[in-house]
């Protein structure tokens, strides 16, 4: 199997493939809705929710649509410091919300004190930040964040993007406070693409029914109905939804214990590894992803070159994103990955390094 070090779409397990090859079933049957609330009750374990898990037929960009359209009337804090989070500032201007974008450098995490300021006056209604800002490796401090909006402005609704982190760190929804957290199925979870998870709480739901035009598709409110039902309003995206019953046992069966700690050995192992080499890694100490680590390319590697040079090895890894384009690359350790692939991946950077 080639070994993709590229954050997502990652490597998924022969048998969780397989998974996706089962004969379909009518998605009103009893058999079906049976797979689905498994799936979305294994899947509160990960997010650290009682609350309910939303399983969505998008990618998770659907899922920050959610967010902007069904808990916010008129105004948003958006908090950015990446790529990612720029995105989801986009998503909701063209949503036509009112959106206070709140700047940070990209090398530096959201600061907790910025955000407990711009959200004081009380009319922001909910806030998005990131949690792992896969355009630059930087992993912000959502539970400091959370704690200090809640301090000043205890009805703003705190959205958190895990797309990139879900599974692979621990994020405790209930016990940090967070009303919405979102993740993709092709990033730590280390399923195909084309699924989105999300946790909700109760207090996000009773925002939502005060909230107008909350579109049809991502309406959680309608969401909710159905789930309460074990289905989804409209055909869920059943293979995938079979693969995801079988990777959370997988999951689980390692345990969240075991597999945050073999996400953070890895980290460990890329970033030391890194700076060992004189090249330095793009987000500051304290504030580094565990599940993928963008290197500043102060060697000036030809990144595509080096890709090639992996490929015929069957690896690859990923350029950097957009204005990082050339200036870092990104290697991310997250999914099925194992020390062993890591350590793989290094020696032949190594090699290439050499010659
Ligand atoms: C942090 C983050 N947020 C959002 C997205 C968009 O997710 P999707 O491609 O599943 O819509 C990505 C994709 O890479 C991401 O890394």
């Amino acid at each position: 199997m080639s070994r993709l070090f590229v954050p997502g779409p990652v490597d998924v397990d022969d048998q969780v493939l397989n998974a996706q090859a089962q004969p379909m079933l009518p998605h009103r049957s009893n058999e079906f809705e049976v797979i689905f609330q498994r799936a979305s009750e294994k899947a509160q374990r990960l997010f650290f929710t009682k609350n309910r898990v939303i399983l969505s037929a998008s990618s998770g960009t659907g899922m920050q649509e959610a967010a902007v359209r069904n808990f916010v009337n008129k105004k948003l804090l958006a908090c950015v410091n990446g790529a990612f989070a720029n995105r989801w500032y986009d998503v909701a201007i063209s949503n036509g919300k009112d959106v206070e974008k709140l700047d940070f450098e990209w090398d530096e995490p959201v600061n907790p004190e910025r955000v407990a300021a711009a959200v004081k006056k009380g009319d922001i209604e909910a806030l998005t930040i990131v949690h792992n800002e896969t355009s630059t490796g930087l992993q912000n401090p959502v539970k400091e964040v959370a704690e200090a909006v809640r301090e000043v402005a205890p009805d703003t609704l705190i959205c958190v993007d895990a797309v990139s982190s879900l599974s692979g760190t621990r994020i405790e929804t209930d016990a940090w406070g967070l009303d919405f957290v979102l993740t993709s199925s092709q990033k730590a979870l280390a399923l195909p693409p084309g699924l989105a998870l999300a946790a909700v709480s109760d207090r996000a739901l009773e925002k939502a029914k005060t909230v107008k035009n909350r579109g049809w598709y991502f309406d959680l409110l309608l969401l909710e109905k159905h789930r309460l039902k074990d289905s989804s309003p409209a055909t869920p995206a059943m293979s995938l939804i079979f693969a995801l019953d079988l990777q959370l046992d997988r999951i689980l069966s390692e345990g969240l214990e075991n597999r945050f700690a073999r996400h953070s050995a890895m980290a460990k192992r890329v970033q030391t590894w890194a700076e060992e080499h004189d090249l330095s890694i793009y987000a500051p100490q304290g504030y580094r992803s565990q599940t993928v680590t963008a290197i500043k390319n102060e060697l000036e590697i030809d990144i595509a070159d080096l890709n090639a040079f992996l490929l015929k090895r069957e690896m690859r890894l990923a350029n950097g994103y957009g204005p990082l384009k050339n200036k870092t690359f990104r290697i991310a350790h997250m999914g099925e990955l194992h020390m062993e692939d890591i350590n793989t991946l290094l020696e032949a950077i190594e090699e290439y390094l050499k010659k």
